[in-house]
């Protein structure tokens, strides 16, 4: 049986956060909002519950799991030789979404870890986040809240949606803020190394740490050094996606024409874009509408990224409930937080990207 209980994100009931801790401490599974998502949590230094987390959410036990804490001061409960960029780092961007790499402590299960010798630590700025770990005192094991390759959790319906029965406490806290996860910093590595983008641009992590560097320039385009379980199919719906990479008109083009002839050969279809895509589709589109068999679904806009950051895994979510067979998806060539939009519908994709140069 999973319980579910409501909180007001800002300032959570106090004995339902206590509850919530004991069930931690105790050994068990809870779901939580996080800025950037919804994570499922567990006692780190527990090896079965870690172990409990890859079950529920069928997770290959070679995908690592970040460790959520409440403070920088309890860094060295799982990580040694912490080097010094840390409390500079901590201080410019903790609480929040960024996720560093680090040497781990032996005393860490290497289930957690995936057996690798190091760990992802994070300290969420979520009022929920923090009270729930603050108040388990334990480090916190969290993967997104998800089964495993599916779209992220950015609600608690989605995390009922995927893990009802499997877990014992979904706090829904509403909607997550950012929507699309941290940014995973390599410290291990020289010059350290973005694995994963997320809620953090490399533009900010420069400002305090100018060597930093993204994936692509330091190992060029190779998709084996990504962040361990990045490479595996990821964030996706059940109907095949494929991504439209460039600049409106184009897209309006090649979009409004592979639809009409998706349509054409039977299929039902969905096209999933920011607005200004929407918009420039429309007429393209309008004589098909009558047919029932194209839904579009509005991801925010090019020009608010952060709105289509928020949105990507609800829309995506949204237009699997439809019941699609294909999904058209489109997104701007970006940098800031468009990349981690790019990132995840690429991923979505699963190789399915085409890329409308000019
Ligand atoms: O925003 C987030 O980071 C969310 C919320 C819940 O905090 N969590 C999240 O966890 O995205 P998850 O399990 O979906 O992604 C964790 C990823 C792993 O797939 C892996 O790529 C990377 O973090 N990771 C974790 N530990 C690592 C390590 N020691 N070395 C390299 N990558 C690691
Ligand atoms: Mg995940």
């Amino acid at each position: 049986m999973t319980r579910l209980v409501t909180v007001d994100p800002n300032h959570p009931d106090t004995s339902i956060i206590a509850d919530a801790a004991r069930v931690l401490v105790s050994g068990g599974l809870v779901a939580f909002p996080t800025e950037t998502v919804y994570g499922v949590g567990a006692n780190a230094l527990d090896a079965a519950a870690v172990e409990a987390i890859f079950r529920a959410k069928g997770r290959p036990a070679t995908d690592p799991v970040i460790v959520h804490l409440a403070s920088v001061e309890q860094v060295h409960d799982v990580a040694r030789r912490v080097p010094a960029i840390v409390y500079d780092l901590a201080r410019a961007f903790w609480p929040g979404a960024l996720t560093l790499i680090l040497e781990k402590q032996p005393c860490l299960p290497p289930s957690v870890t995936a057996g690798l010798p190091t760990v992802g630590v994070r300290v969420p700025a979520h009022p929920v986040a923090h009270q729930l770990i603050a108040r388990a005192g334990v480090p916190v094991a969290a993967p997104s809240a998800n089964r495993f390759s599916r779209p992220s959790a950015t609600r608690a319906v989605h995390v009922l949606a995927d893990l009802d029965g499997v877990i014992d406490l979904v706090i829904d806290g509403g909607p997550a803020s950012i929507g699309v996860e941290s940014t995973i910093l390599d410290l291990t590595v020289s010059p350290p190394v973005i694995r994963r983008s997320g809620g953090v641009t490399l533009s900010h992590i420069q400002h305090i740490l100018p060597e930093a560097t993204a994936l692509a320039e330091f190992f060029g385009d190779h998709d084996v050094h990504l962040a361990p379980g990045q490479s595996l199919r990821h964030y996706a719906p059940r109907a095949a996606l494929t991504l439209y990479i460039g600049q409106v008109d184009d897209i309006a083009l090649r979009v409004g024409a592979d639809v009409r002839a998706a349509v054409a050969a039977g299929s039902r279809v969905g096209v999933l874009s920011p607005e200004e895509d929407l918009m420039a589709l429309a007429p393209r589109l309008a004589a098909l509408g009558r047919t029932g068999r194209v839904v579009t679904m509005r991801y925010g806009a090019r020009r608010k990224l952060d709105e289509s950051a928020h949105e990507l895994f609800l829309a995506l979510r949204a237009l699997d409930a439809e019941g699609v067979d294909l999904i058209l998806a489109s997104a701007p060539e970006a940098d800031g937080i468009g990349l981690a939009i790019t990132d995840r519908l690429t991923r979505a994709a699963e190789g399915r990207v085409v890329r409308l140069h000019r």
